[in-house]
């Protein structure tokens, strides 16, 4: 038997063969690489909904079966059994680290964690009020000038150097772009806190480093919350060859740094359709107000000549139910007695799944509840604002993009990303 799918043409009756390469996990793939040079024409697959961009051993999902998984670990391993640092480890290295590998990864990252004095000036060119995403991007763009003369991309520690500090700084840098948003003065990390807990710190912490004051005194950072947050960022930390992590390697592709990457990753992560849909999830449960209007907004969703559509449901890979969501839904009920859920935005979410989730219309188009449908009303609980939901996610996938910008430059066959297209016009 041949490992190869002949086409043929039914105009001429010509047959092409190409080779089929077989995954360790998950479909196959056609290798249609010479098909232009065989055939004259080009194969068109509008938003690659069958086309595979690279070979990768980073992330596995299997969308039928709701299946996650990093370096083949289980994602429910990783969220329940695993800390966010210990995610980027095994991101970055295929395996876990030993205890005292995790204590100096800890440490480096803490290290790192500081930003270039003249950095922070960038940040007090935004207006007060602008979008922490739009800061972010830009800061991350901008930290590519202060690391240009290290970089040496002929050599795997250069590139682990890399990561391990866009990794440690990105929660600084989204502390900073959220201070800012407020008019509030910058908070830097604190050395003897760990990855998450400094993020609530820098975010929450009056200048001096106190937390908020009551008149129960200090209200410090719950040791639930930061539980929480870190499991957030652990599923978040990569999810294969989605747009944000395709316009990392898009860029990759063209030689650029590898931060300039990562913002322009953070830029297509901001649109509503992807990462920016933790943000709308609250915004559309705000606007629906009240479980009375529930109805009036599922019809709006279901109707095709409104291009209402509900925020956190349906993805383009999951199509039994995302397993990210499964574990933030049992976090919630976790957290409901210890941290104060808004009753109100929960009350409406419930209904909103309770209706979807039997209606015809999610269920033929195998509509579920996503991530964000989940992660937002988790993070409005632990006093996290909705501006910064996707700034959240930006920190926690920082890990993936930087291994899949890795994996793109170790593989000998990359080439550049330069698709073709069907030519309709004049
Ligand atoms: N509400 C109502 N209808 C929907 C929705 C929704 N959220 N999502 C898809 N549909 C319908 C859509 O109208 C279409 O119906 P029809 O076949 O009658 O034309 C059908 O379902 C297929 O939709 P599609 O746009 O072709 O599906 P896609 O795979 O291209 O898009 C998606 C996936 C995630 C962009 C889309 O489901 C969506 O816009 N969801 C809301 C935004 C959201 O929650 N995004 C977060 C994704 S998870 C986080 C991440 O990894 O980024």
């Amino acid at each position: 038997m041949k490992n190869t799918m002949t086409m043929t043409d039914n105009r001429t009756g010509k047959s092409y063969e190409f080779e089929i390469k077989d995954a360790t996990r998950g479909p196959s793939v056609v290798d249609i690489g010479t098909f232009y040079a065989q055939t004259g024409m080009f194969t068109y697959d509008n938003g690659f909904t069958a086309t595979a961009s690279c070979t990768s051993s980073i992330t596995f999902i299997d969308g039928a079966k709701g299946e996650l998984r990093y370096r083949g670990i289980k994602i429910e391993e990783l969220a329940t059994k695993r800390s966010y640092l210990e995610t980027c480890y095994l991101l970055l290295n295929s395996r876990f680290p030993t205890k005292k590998e995790l204590l100096e990864f800890d440490l480096e990252l803490r290290h790192r964690s500081l930003l270039h004095e003249n950095l922070k000036n960038l940040f007090a060119t935004f207006p007060t009020g602008a979008h922490p995403m739009a800061a972010l991007s830009s800061a991350t763009a901008a930290l590519s000038s202060f690391y240009y003369a290290h970089l040496n991309i002929a050599d795997e520690s250069g590139y682990q150097e890399m990561a391990r500090r866009i990794i440690a700084k990105m929660p600084t840098i989204a502390a900073f772009a959220y201070r800012h948003s407020i008019g509030a003065p910058f908070i830097q990390p604190d050395i003897e806190r760990s990855f998450s807990e400094n993020f609530l710190y820098m975010m929450r912490a009056y200048p001096g480093g106190k937390m908020h004051i009551g008149i129960d005194g200090e209200q410090k950072i719950k040791a639930i919350e930061i539980k929480a947050l870190d499991t957030i960022f652990t599923l978040h930390a990569d999810h294969e060859q989605n747009a944000s992590t395709t316009t990392v390697r898009g860029v990759a592709s063209t030689g650029a740094h590898p931060y300039v990457a990562i913002s322009a990753g953070i830029s297509a992560l901001w649109g509503r359709a992807h990462g920016g849909a933790n943000e709308s999830v609250i915004k559309q449960l705000e606007m629906i107000g009240s479980v009375e209007r529930v109805d009036e907004f599922i019809a709006r969703a279901k109707d095709p000549e409104d291009d209402f559509r509900l925020m956190g449901f349906g993805h383009r890979v999951y199509k039994n139910f995302d397993p990210r969501a499964k574990i933030l839904k049992s976090l919630q009920d976790e957290l409901k007695d210890t941290l104060q859920l808004d009753s109100n935005l929960m009350k409406i979410a419930n209904k909103i799944e309770e209706i979807a989730l039997s209606d015809e219309y999610f269920i033929s188009r195998k509509l579920y509840p996503n991530i964000d449908f989940y992660s937002g009303v988790i993070l409005t609980a632990l006093q996290i604002p909705k501006s910064m939901f996707t700034p959240i996610f930006v920190i926690g996938r920082t890990a993936g993009w930087i291994t899949q910008w890795i994996e793109f430059k170790k593989d000998k066959t990359s080439k550049i990303a330069r698709p073709r297209q069907l030519y309709l016009g004049k």
